[in-house]
């Protein structure tokens, strides 16, 4: 049904893990186990990494990310890195607003849209990160937050633009923790996020956008979540720094 409009796309998000010798190693590993996917399959890496991922992805289905990128094209942002920065490399995606960025580092829903804006101004595809806390789910602002944050997001996306954007739903409550959302909750999610862009875009735009689910995703789980209606991909911690658990979810969401 509707799922077949959208694209599946398996990212990796790797965080502050792997050296560049690491990288192109674990890459090396994984070309031969997801060649042929029926998904995209990205990888994004630390800044450091980007030139050696790159080489090792050459020839391969393997696309390469990073995993943040500053709003302005140059200036006195020390420890920053721009879009244009990135482009130059070869980078095609990026993730923004990881919830670890907005708990650490001071992300803010505004500076999340306005990395977005720069990111596909510069012809990245944004993989935009949205979720909640626990605290936050058990007082019931599930879906009232993921619409803001998907809203947010997107101010002053067009429809145009809209097409290199991909949200990933993220329960913070499952990032890195091993509790998975169920592929209920997930799918409840991810809807969420599609009746927030349906609300701005309408519900045909909603209906192509790629709406990933990331938190304790692994190859255990990917096949029931991948299966649900909304779920059209994952954004994986843990598990995409292990070559043989990572080509178990792409093949999963090839099918
Ligand atoms: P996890 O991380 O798969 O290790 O939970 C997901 C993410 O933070 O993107």
């Amino acid at each position: 049904m509707n799922k077949a409009l959208r694209k599946a796309v398996i990212a990796g998000n790797w965080k502050m893990n792997k050296t560049p010798a690491e990288a192109a190693a674990l890459i090396n590993e994984m070309k031969p186990l997801v060649a042929g996917a029926d998904c995209d399959v990205v990888l994004c890496v630390p800044y450091v990494d980007i030139p050696a991922a790159l080489e090792a992805a050459k020839g391969s289905n393997i696309k390469i990310g990073a995993e943040n990128v500053h709003f302005k094209a140059s200036g006195a942002y020390t420890g920053e890195i721009s879009a244009e920065m990135l482009t130059a490399l070869g980078v095609e995606y990026v993730v923004i607003g990881h919830s670890e960025r907005r708990q650490y580092f001071g992300e803010t829903d505004q500076t999340v849209n306005l990395r977005s804006l720069a990111a596909l101004k510069a012809g990245l595809k944004a993989i935009i990160c949205v979720g909640e806390t626990l605290e936050q789910r058990e007082l019931g602002y599930t879906e009232t937050l993921l619409k803001y944050q998907t809203k947010m997001a997107l101010t002053n996306v067009t429809k145009e633009q809209l097409k290199n954007v991909i949200i990933a739903y993220e329960p913070v409550w499952a990032i890195g923790t091993g509790v998975t959302a169920t592929d209920e909750q997930a799918n409840e999610g991810n809807k969420y996020v599609r009746d927030a862009i349906a609300e701005v875009y309408g519900a045909d735009v909603a209906e192509t956008v790629t709406v990933q689910y990331g938190g304790s995703m692994n190859a255990k789980n990917a096949e029931g979540l991948l299966d649900k209606e909304h779920v059209d991909g994952g954004l994986i911690g843990g598990a995409s720094l292990k070559a043989a658990d990572f080509s178990v979810i792409v093949k999963a969401a090839s099918r």
